[in-house]
């Protein structure tokens, strides 16, 4: 059987074909054939409901679905490569099944429309990928999670304001981004279950005479319900929105923890050195070594923020039901998939085998500052000074030992007991840096035994350690 031309896709009604730039701007065929798998799984559920409510026989049913597996078989084979002239990936499987079964294969598109089938093919597509999402998550957090194990006794300078605040487990620190990751899992399975809804059967707007049975359908793709408007039905694209919203999240995440290693990297903090399977040299410089991966994760999280803001402006101003203008929703959806996996994945091989934490540099950094100096007045607030009036006292500590170039440690103990008489030879042990952060107990807090109950509690949910210090 011989290939329409593009001007008999239509109906009767039309007497020319499109012209050829019209042909092009229309076509979404070179990015949905993403949708092909989908696509053939919400006919062939669609052939089958079709066969059982007695809309056509069931043998038909079944030579529909052996052609539309037959397509999926030349796709394997790299030999269905629909051109333009299809327009999409829905007529593009059409046509190869009218060319295929002849006749029957006009029947496939009885009770519904593009519509209800272009979303029921974006949910099943989005549904897939929100869970490898959900497994790319788990992946970085169990590299965060390895790091941090290994970690858990080693110190890092805790900032505020990026100013040296109060020193921290390196471990904690690594939690926090792991507590992130575990709010963006538990948003992706909130958008999941608003993606797991069916459209199919909504048909072009208003439903359909022909006696579909849409639970079967839904059942059988594996869904969750149906909608229970069928102009909501095919103009929903809210779903795609707060996904489009959690991914945001996802990378803002990753995007800030790059910005930390892109500044552990740098010569002046030097807290990490980086593995060169991670990082790339300068065609100029010799002596360079730059932090590309997190670079490039913290720039490609504009992407996906674009996205969402080009989702919204996509939504706003569409009257019900459908629009073409929805045939805009694939490719910010495509695109910000990939970004989201593609950055999940650079910044857990990052954390597996790309980065080594420089204990003695972080020792060194944060026995040399004052962010012991709060742990001075909580000392005087245990010995029932009130913590204003220690603070104000401490606060001019720090200055004397800035003009005259000592540390706190560094003062002898008759100037701790001019400045205060509570203060006793302890006062020492308790500024030390390990000191400060054991003694913060509180609930949430970065001392020791805190963070070791942190790690069992996430080591529990995260399963197996794969990481060796
Ligand atoms: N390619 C279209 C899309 O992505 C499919 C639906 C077209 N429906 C229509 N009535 N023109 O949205």
């Amino acid at each position: 059987m011989a290939v329409e031309s593009s001007s008999s896709t239509w109906s009767q009604r039309f007497e020319q074909g499109l012209h050829p730039a019209v042909e092009r701007f229309n076509a979404s065929i070179g990015f949905d054939i993403a949708l092909l798998q989908e696509d053939l799984d919400g006919s062939i559920a669609h052939a089958r409901m079709l066969g059982r409510c007695g809309v056509m026989t069931e043998a038909e049913a079944e030579q529909l679905i052996a052609g539309l597996e037959q397509v999926r078989a030349e796709a394997a084979a790299g030999q269905f490569n629909p051109g333009l002239e299809a327009e999409d990936v829905h007529f593009a499987v059409e046509r190869r099944l009218i060319e295929l079964l002849g006749p029957l294969g006009k029947k496939l598109h009885t009770g519904r429309s593009r519509n209800d089938q272009v979303g029921t093919d974006i949910r099943l597509w989005l549904r897939r990928q929100i869970d490898a999402i959900d497994a790319a998550l788990v992946r970085f957090q169990r590299a965060l999670l390895d790091q941090a194990e290994c970690h858990a006794d080693t110190l890092i300078p805790g900032y505020t304001h990026l100013q040296r605040a109060q020193p921290l487990c390196l471990a904690h620190h690594l939690l926090a981004y792991i507590e992130m990751a575990d709010r963006d899992r538990q948003r992706l399975a909130d958008v999941r279950r608003r993606v797991n809804i069916c459209p199919l059967g909504a048909a072009a707007l208003a439903g359909t005479p022909v006696p579909i049975d849409r639970r079967a359908t839904a059942e059988e793709l594996g869904f969750e319900a149906i909608y229970a408007n069928s102009l909501d039905a095919v103009s929903d694209r809210d779903f795609a929105v707060e996904f489009m919203a959690a991914g945001s999240l996802v990378l803002a995440h990753l995007s800030r923890l790059s910005e930390e290693v892109i500044l552990w990297a740098s010569e002046e903090f030097g807290f990490v050195a980086l593995s060169d399977r991670c990082a790339t040299g300068s065609s100029l410089m010799p002596q360079k070594k730059n932090p590309d991966v997190p670079e490039l994760v913290r720039g490609k999280s504009g992407r996906v923020f674009g996205h969402l803001m080009g989702l919204l402006t996509l939504i706003k101003g569409l009257p019900l039901a459908y629009n073409k203008d929805f045939q805009e929703d694939k490719e910010a959806l495509f695109d910000g998939v990939k970004t989201v996996l593609d950055c999940l994945e650079a910044m857990a091989i990052l954390f597996e085998e790309g980065l080594e934490f420089r204990p003695q540099r972080l020792e060194a950094a944060v026995g040399c500052d004052f962010s012991n100096a709060t742990d001075v007045a909580d000392y005087l607030v245990a010995r029932g000074v009130p913590f204003r009036e220690a603070y104000q006292l401490v606060g001019g500590l720090v200055k004397t030992c800035l003009a005259e170039g000592l540390l706190l440690r560094q003062l002898p103990l008759e100037r701790w007991q001019q400045l205060h008489p509570a203060f006793g030879a302890d006062i020492f042990a308790a500024i030390e840096p390990r000191q400060v952060v054991a003694a913060r107990r509180s609930e949430g807090g970065t001392g020791f035994e805190q963070v070791r109950a942190q790690l069992q509690r996430q080591r529990a949910h995260l399963g197996r350690a794969t990481g060796q210090c």
